[in-house]
């Protein structure tokens, strides 16, 4: 079987829902072993004041690759997560140590600007939100607060809606509020505004879990297409969902501590998607996976 960009791939777990069609992912065998790493954490521990929300992370994630964070309630996805673009900075008390590399530098590090690493790692929420503006101005309104320089916003906006699937819907309502969208469209408006400052990585959280099963294959589809442009981490529930769209997962669990009783957040196991849901080498992903726990 042969996809758009002509790579073969290989269909794993199909779709559930009404005439849905079945999705695919690239073939492992078109993936290098080891991920080529564009955004790498090293040693990262997540505090929220004194509670150590994560602890000991070391993973990399690919160029061009999707990778799916997994595992239970609480385990420290969303956290990490935000850890990537320095979202934490935004909630009270959230601390990260450890180093988050992007292109080879510490985003954490003294001179680095926040707000550039967060348009160059844009982040896609588990609820669609759009701002309370026309839907033409939630794509230019990034663009106009960095100042990017722009020599047609009529284009950048055509383009970014286009990208994320969504300006044959729109193109004859750009003047239309936002919210006059369905939820998946206001999904996808809000992918299409994160693409509109040109990152280099996209994180969703749960980016389909307030989607219909409809709206959600649009947004897996859309990530497949997005994946040749950009990298892609998505925190994900559905094990259904991470199977047939990311290239890698990575498993967390959380173990609780003998003394005070906080659960922390660790990874278990990282790898290639097939390899993690097939043949799990750790025993907690093997529960994990099989529905025995969680
Ligand atoms: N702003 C915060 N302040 C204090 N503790 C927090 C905060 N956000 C999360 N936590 C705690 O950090 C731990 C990890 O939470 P997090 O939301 O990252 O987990 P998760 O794996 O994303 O869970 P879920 O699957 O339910 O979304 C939890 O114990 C949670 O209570
Ligand atoms: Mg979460």
């Amino acid at each position: 079987m042969i996809d758009r960009a002509g790579e073969k791939i290989e269909s794993i777990v199909p779709h559930e829902g009404p005439g849905v069609r079945i999705n695919a992912r690239p073939a492992d065998g078109f993936l290098p072993d080891e991920p080529r790493g564009i955004l790498q954490c090293e040693n990262v521990d997540v505090y929220y004041g004194s509670f150590r929300a994560v602890t000991g992370v070391d993973l990399k994630f690919g160029l061009h690759e999707i990778t799916a964070l997994i595992g239970p309630s609480g385990c420290g996805k969303s956290t990490l997560l935000r850890s990537l673009n320095r979202m934490n900075d935004l909630v009270d008390g959230a601390r990260v140590e450890g180093r988050v590399l992007f292109d080879g530098e510490d985003i954490y590090g003294s001179k680095v600007d926040a707000i550039e690493v967060r348009r160059r790692i844009g982040m896609v929420f588990q609820k669609p939100n759009p701002f309370p503006k026309s839907i033409y101005d939630n794509i230019a309104y990034g663009p106009r607060v960095t100042g990017m320089r722009v020599d047609s916003m009529d284009d950048l906006v055509e383009e970014a809606l286009t990208k994320a699937a969504l300006w044959g819907e729109v193109k004859d309502k750009l003047k239309q509020s936002a919210y006059s969208l369905s939820g998946g469209q206001q999904q996808r408006l809000c992918i299409a505004r994160t693409i509109a400052v040109k990152p280099d990585v996209i994180l969703m959280d749960e980016p389909c879990s307030a989607l219909d099963p409809i709206a959600t294959v649009r947004i897996e589809d859309l990530m497949h297409e997005l994946r040749r442009e950009y990298t892609i981490v998505i925190v994900t529930h559905n094990m259904q969902q991470a199977a047939r769209v990311a290239d890698r997962t990575a498993f967390f669990t959380a173990f609780a501590d003998e003394g005070t009783g906080d659960r922390t957040g660790v990874l278990v196991e990282f790898g290639k998607t097939t390899q993690i849901f097939e043949h799990p080498t750790d025993q907690r992903t093997e529960d994990y996976i099989s529905g025995r726990f969680g």
